[in-house]
């Protein structure tokens, strides 16, 4: 089987103080998305930033902004992140009443719709809505910080949608998020992801054209 791997930095691990250049960085180092974590101190302990901050960085690249929401009432700022320039826009299901009808929102505004669930979160959640995302993602952190390490029962976790996917002949994107790095990447791509999310991972390298052609190769 020859999946081909995409790699999608987050930039909550960049330097806010030069996120435009920092984008740039892993553009040219090979990123194929750029992963844009979003944080309400409600949903998840932590906040990052919101819509103007990807207005802004929107103008310094034409790689697909993968917009992950970890946010409550998403169904209100969908819009805000459509003009911001999401390209994909991922929500957790433990954070939608209405999944259903956020992914409908998402599709109507013109953008891929992902669902998001967390490490404790069982597979089965996905199963109504697997046929209308365009993108699963799965978290091997709980979600609010970067640089956190990977828990190894979402691998089967992994499998488990790989497969849900494949029942299906579903083309959807399968990413995971949290932890990944030149280890774990082998174990996620094995196990049927084919989108990483890498943080830390990659703007903590010193190499980050290495760190991603690491992720590139999850499946050698
Ligand atoms: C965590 C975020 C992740 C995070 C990953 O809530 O969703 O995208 O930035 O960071 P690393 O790769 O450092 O675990
Ligand atoms: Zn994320």
């Amino acid at each position: 089987m020859n999946r081909k791997i995409l790699a999608a930095p987050s930039i909550l691990s960049a330097d806010f103080a030069a996120l435009g250049d920092d984008i740039k960085k892993v553009e040219k180092a090979g990123a194929d998305w750029i992963h844009i974590d979003v944080m309400d101190g409600h949903y998840v302990p932590n906040i990052s930033f919101g819509p103007p901050v990807i207005k802004k960085v929107r103008k310094v690249t034409d790689l697909t902004f993968d917009v992950h929401l970890m946010i409550e009432n998403a169904d209100k700022y969908l819009e805000d992140f459509k003009k911001a320039g999401a390209d994909i826009i991922t929500v957790h299901v433990e954070a939608c009443t209405h999944i259903h009808r956020t992914i409908q929102s998402i599709h109507a505004l013109g953008l891929k719709a992902g669902v998001a669930i967390n490490p404790g979160t069982p597979v089965c959640m996905l199963e109504p809505i697997i046929g209308d995302a365009d993108l699963i993602l799965l978290m091997s952190v709980n979600p609010g910080f970067g640089g956190q390490s990977y828990i190894r029962s979402v691998t089967e976790k992994i499998a488990a949608v790989r497969k849900m996917l494949d029942d299906r002949c579903l083309d959807t994107y399968l990413e995971v998020d949290g932890g990944i790095d030149d280890k774990t990447v082998k174990e996620a791509a094995k196990a049927g992801a084919n989108v990483m999310v890498a943080g830390s991972y990659v703007f903590g390298s010193d190499d980050p054209k290495a760190a991603i052609k690491a992720l590139h190769d999850g499946l050698k």
